[in-house]
């Protein structure tokens, strides 16, 4: 049964992503938590800076709740980054505003951190104590969400030392030496399992792994960067907690959605802006839970613009497990009255 510990309303969410089809599908939205809430910035402004909402118990939790109050999405990401894995691997990250994250980069494996167990928890601890605060605070019927970052994507924040358009310095180093960019991988497979495996026994009910940079690699580059790690963070995630599960989001990825899909072990996969419904639901395995995938800019645009493809979308997954979600997290300048009307029409809509 997928009830909540408290009482006896059953969580939508996760029944889907356990394979349920729901009349009316469950919906959250990437990036819900966020500078678009003007609540949001005065929870920011009031805990000094983004890393310190991140790793603040109560801060975390009352941001992760915030857009729940107005919108009543099914379910509730953890706030948190991907960045708190090398942060945690004590690669010293920080986030200066309007200019994103910054790290010291890695440029060898020689500069690769050591993964202490211990010191690595014990520095994630806030992370896993704003779950446990939010499994608490959540409206009956929410399902909690965690969620890492993917090994590749992370690995690009860590070499580059931030953001970056091309990700000359990953590739060069993964085509150039995948040995020793194997050990980067391996890395951040163990510290991933670790983090996720933390976040599932403080109480998530189910975990997202971003990929969010997946769609720059070829096809051989992206098997063994990208499947084959999130083969074995599922793999050991699945022999310890089989009944949590586990949504990869390759963004970018285009027809290797279907060997991910397929080859990963996720029981669910959420999908870019840019994939076809219709291709989607042909050619990835009915077992495989779907979600996405509206254009986040739509939801800045709003109106019939936003709706009509909200119901195209809505209209295209009928018969499938499907969760309504966005192709990419919200923008900043995203109106939050649009988000109203979105979350309205989801739960409107009826097939
Ligand atoms: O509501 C949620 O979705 C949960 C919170 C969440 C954040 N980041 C909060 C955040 C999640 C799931 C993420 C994931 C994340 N972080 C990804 C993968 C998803 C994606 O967007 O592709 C990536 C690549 C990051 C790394 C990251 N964090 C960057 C590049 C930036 C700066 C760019 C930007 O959007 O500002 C961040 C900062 C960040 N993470 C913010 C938020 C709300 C903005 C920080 C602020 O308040 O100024």
């Amino acid at each position: 049964m997928t009830q909540s510990n408290d009482n006896h309303t059953p969580k939508r969410l996760l029944a889907t992503l356990r394979g349920e089809v729901q009349a009316s599908p469950p919906f959250w939205m990437m990036r819900q938590a966020g500078r678009y809430l003007p609540e949001y910035r005065e929870s920011r402004a009031r805990a000094g800076g983004f890393l310190d909402l991140c790793y603040s118990p109560e801060f975390a939790c009352e941001v992760t709740l915030q857009p729940l109050r107005r919108f009543g999405m099914d379910g509730a990401i953890l706030f948190s980054d991907i960045l708190v894995v090398p942060d945690g691997l004590g690669l010293d990250v920080s986030f200066v505003q309007g200019e994103g994250p910054k790290l010291v980069p890695i440029k060898s494996s020689a500069d690769l951190p050591q993964l202490d167990e211990t010191k690595f928890l014990g520095h994630l601890e806030p992370v896993y104590e704003a779950v446990s605060l939010i499994r608490d605070q959540v409206p009956p019927g929410t399902t909690v969400l965690g969620f890492a970052g993917a090994p590749w994507t992370v690995a690009t924040y860590m070499i580059e030392g931030g953001s970056s358009r091309d990700f000359a310095k990953t590739k060069d180093w993964a085509y150039g030496q995948p040995d020793s960019f194997q050990q980067v991988i391996d890395l951040l497979v163990d510290a991933t399992v670790l983090h996720l495996s933390a976040q599932i026994k403080a109480g998530v009910d189910a975990v997202q792994i971003f990929d969010s940079w997946a769609g720059v690699l070829p096809e051989r580059a992206f098997r063994r960067w990208c499947i084959e790690p999130a083969r074995k963070i599922v793999s050991r995630l699945k022999a310890e907690f089989p009944d949590v599960p586990v949504i990869g989001f390759p963004r970018g990825a285009g027809g290797l959605y279907s060997p991910y899909a397929t080859e990963t072990g996720v029981d669910a996969v959420s999908l870019d802006t840019c994939v076809s419904p219709g291709w989607a639901c042909n050619s990835l395995p009915q077992t495989c839970v779907l979600q996405g995938n509206l254009d986040p800019r739509l939801v800045v645009v709003g109106g019939s613009a936003m709706l009509d493809e909200a119901k195209f979308i809505l209209d295209a997954f009928v018969g499938r497990p499907f969760v309504f979600n966005l192709g990419h997290g919200f923008v900043p300048e995203t109106p939050p009255e649009n988000v109203a009307a979105l979350s309205d029409a989801i739960r409107a809509w009826k097939s």
